[in-house]
């Protein structure tokens, strides 16, 4: 007989390993033993997904043959290509980015192989061309031209580029890379989790990132940075304290508010928070941080609790000029770093994922045929 569930897997230690921890009480998060402190702003994206697809924070050497395989791998296959505009038409971001992976897999070379050299090559692969799929997705719905990438602009710089249409500032992909870095990976958060339980049968990569992007895409996990937006768009300037009150008091959730780990502030809030009041400060219309952080002490004085990953990410994203149902696909570009890398360790010491339930149906029910139920 099973042991009582823990309602939500709380506290359940599901996988071993090395690639990323945290300290809940205090507030800590580590890649591979590096303080995301210590990266976040200092090591750019493509540095950090190295870091954590390949074992080790990269040489210059070692960055320039990463580097030159990303800008190789960004390249689209036929199948995805030929099918972007249909689904930037009928399916909205996270479903459309869901039908895009597996369609994408179609045409890469190393397709269904979970060989370990082959998924190294996906992982690069997949991460450089999850910004594009972001930014061709976009440009189909809008029916706008996409930019040229920039050479000497990063993934972040490029993303940006060809989201926005406008040549970022050095500043505006610095403040971006720092986004993506800080999004890389988060133990075993919900669509990692489900990235590893997919690669535990000895799926292939793509199969893993699919499950992932469709965990992903909820509003409880990476879905809430759009939520929050959504809900400051909703609020009036000048009633935020109360309206946030009355929804607290309505047993309303206050998206990116709250976490399952954290028992103080997120690390990653720091960092957002500096960067959305910066951006705020440097658009000349500050509303919305200012909001921001009025929500944020409304909801610690009467929940006691902080804000999570998502919620000045979503201010973040806004002053850089990303639209606001692309903040969950922003999302999936970085923790595609974190997920492949998730697959890989996975796939190195693999034992199926195959937990267990406990039954709380009826028992001893009797068989009846169709025409006397
Ligand atoms: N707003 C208001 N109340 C919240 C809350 C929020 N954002 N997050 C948690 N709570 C409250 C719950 O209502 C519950 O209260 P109760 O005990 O009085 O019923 C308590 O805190 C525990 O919440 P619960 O949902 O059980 O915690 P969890 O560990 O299962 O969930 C989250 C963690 C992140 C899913 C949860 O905090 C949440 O839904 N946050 C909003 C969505 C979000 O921002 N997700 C992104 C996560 S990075």
């Amino acid at each position: 007989m099973a042991d009582k569930p823990t309602k939500g897997l709380a506290d359940v230690v599901a996988a071993s390993t090395a690639l990323s921890d945290i300290d809940g009480k205090a507030g800590r998060l580590f890649y591979r033993g590096y303080d995301i402190h210590d990266l976040a702003g200092r090591a750019t994206f493509e540095e950090t997904a190295h870091l954590l697809q390949r074992g080790k924070l990269p040489t210059r050497d070692e960055l320039a043959a990463y580097g030159a395989e990303l800008v190789s791998g960004r390249e689209l296959g036929v199948l995805v290509s030929a099918n972007i505009s249909e689904v930037a038409e009928k399916q909205k971001p996270m479903e459309g980015l869901r039908t895009l992976v597996s369609l994408a897999s179609a045409d890469d070379p190393d397709r269904d192989s979970i060989e370990a050299e082959a998924d190294l090559r996906k992982a690069a692969r997949l991460t450089a061309q999850q910004p594009v799929l972001v930014a061709r997705y976009h440009a189909a719905r809008t029916g706008g031209s996409l930019p040229d990438p920039d050479p000497d602009l990063s993934i972040a710089g490029n993303f940006l580029l060809q989201v926005t249409g406008e040549h970022p500032t050095a500043r505006q992909v610095e403040i971006f890379d720092a986004c993506l870095v800080l999004h890389a990976d988060h133990t075993m958060n919900a669509s990692t989790f489900a990235a590893r339980v997919c690669a535990a049968t000895l799926s292939d990569m793509h199969s893993a990132i699919v499950a992932a992007i469709g965990t992903l895409k909820g509003p409880l996990h990476g879905g809430a940075n759009e939520q929050v937006m959504k809900t400051l768009e909703s609020l009036d300037p000048s009633q935020v304290a109360q309206s946030v009150r009355d929804k607290l008091a309505a047993g309303e959730k206050i998206m990116g508010f709250g976490h399952r780990v954290y028992k103080t502030e997120d690390p990653r809030a720091t960092h957002l928070r500096r960067m959305s009041e910066e951006l705020a400060t440097a658009s000349g219309d500050d509303t919305y941080y200012r909001m921001s952080k009025e929500m944020e002490e409304v909801v610690f004085e009467t929940k006691g609790l902080y804000p999570n990953v998502d919620f000045y990410a979503a201010t973040v994203y806004h002053y850089l000029g990303i639209p606001t149902d692309l903040f969950t696909p922003v999302f999936s570009i970085s923790r595609m770093s974190g997920w492949t890398a998730h697959v890989i360790e996975q796939h190195a010491d693999n034992r199926l994922i195959r937990p267990d339930s406990e039954y709380i149906g009826e028992r001893d029910q009797k068989w009846k045929p169709i025409d006397e139920r």
